[in-house]
């Protein structure tokens, strides 16, 4: 599995839970929760605290024609909450995260590329190498929803953030799952995940737990909701146990000039529909079996 991602609280999550469940071949980041040079400094503490031996290569440090955009109010001013960060004494292997991602799909055979930030850096790779999708086992995307947004009534962040990246992601992508909000925000780790990790008492249980704690506060705060979303962490997981979910193959077109309807994931749900099924949209899931999953990935002392 190689991840791509904006940490972000929760896509800090997906790390160590990609980390326990998947081989993680390689991190690579995008520009989205934050700024590129927090998102990158937050990878990079995530696999030092939790001593994960993974390679992290920068991205792109803005979208396609929006200009960057992020989700500071949800995830901290740095992207990982109020947590007291150690010196990160790693640096990143490089700032071409493209690359990387091509050499990888090369390298190694069937990789699965979960995207988990806005896709920037996904469409770039398709449109430098269209073979790229030959050499997946799978592209996967937190992103996106059937019915609803949480940046405006129709979009969520992720597509929001670089529409006319996931515009090119879905239409030059294949074996494309989306993971939208329908799932994810069915998932929400509460007070109890907190205690559970904290009893744990590693560094990246606590770390976990630490950032939990300000992602289910900011989910009051914003929401009212008692517990916080994990939505990348989700998408993972429909890797390692795609059991867990359920979906169904349905052309998904992204709307890029809607006034009220920018970055929407027009999911076509017209029973007639037969042709281009690229996408298969995922719209329920066993929360409960997922919560267990992501405590077992952060409470482990070693990868599965
Ligand atoms: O809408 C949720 C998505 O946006 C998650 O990936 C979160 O990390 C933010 O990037
Ligand atoms: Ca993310």
């Amino acid at each position: 599995m190689l991840v791509d991602c904006d940490p972000g609280l929760d896509d800090a999550i997906a790390l160590l839970t990609a980390a326990h469940f998947a081989e993680l071949v390689g991190i690579t980041t995008v520009d989205g929760n934050v700024r590129i040079e927090h998102t990158t400094r937050n990878a990079l503490a995530v696999a030092q605290i939790a001593d994960l031996n993974v390679e992290i290569h920068q991205g792109a440090s803005r979208p396609h024609v929006n200009k960057p955009r992020n989700a500071r109010h949800v995830h901290g001013a740095t992207g990982l909450g109020n947590v007291e960060l150690p010196e990160i004494t790693r640096s990143f292997n490089s700032d071409d995260a493209v690359g990387f991602i091509l050499e990888t799909s090369n390298r190694i055979k069937d990789v699965h590329l979960v995207a988990v930030g806005p896709l920037t850096n996904i469409a770039e790779a398709l449109q430098r190498d269209a073979t790229l999708p030959d050499r997946l086992s799978g592209l996967t995307i937190m992103g996106g929803a059937v019915v609803g947004g949480n940046v405006t009534a129709a979009a969520e962040f992720n597509i929001w953030a670089d529409p006319e990246a996931a515009d090119i992601v879905f239409r030059l992508g294949r074996d494309v799952t989306m993971v939208g909000l329908d799932v994810t925000q069915q998932v929400l780790l509460g007070t109890d995940q907190v205690t559970q990790m904290r009893q744990a008492n590693t560094p990246k249980a606590t770390l976990a737990a630490d950032l939990l704690e300000y992602a289910i506060n900011r989910s009051h705060e914003l929401r009212g909701w008692t517990g916080a979303p994990i939505h990348d962490a989700c998408a993972v997981l429909t890797v390692t146990h795609p059991h867990l979910f359920n979906g169904d193959r349905r052309p998904v077109n992204i709307e890029l000039t809607g006034t009220h309807t920018r970055g929407m994931t027009v999911v076509d749900n017209r029973p007639s529909i037969a042709e281009n099924h690229n996408t298969l949209v995922l719209r329920t899931v066993n929360a409960n079996a997922v919560i267990k999953l992501i405590v077992e990935a952060i409470t482990a002392t070693q990868t599965h």
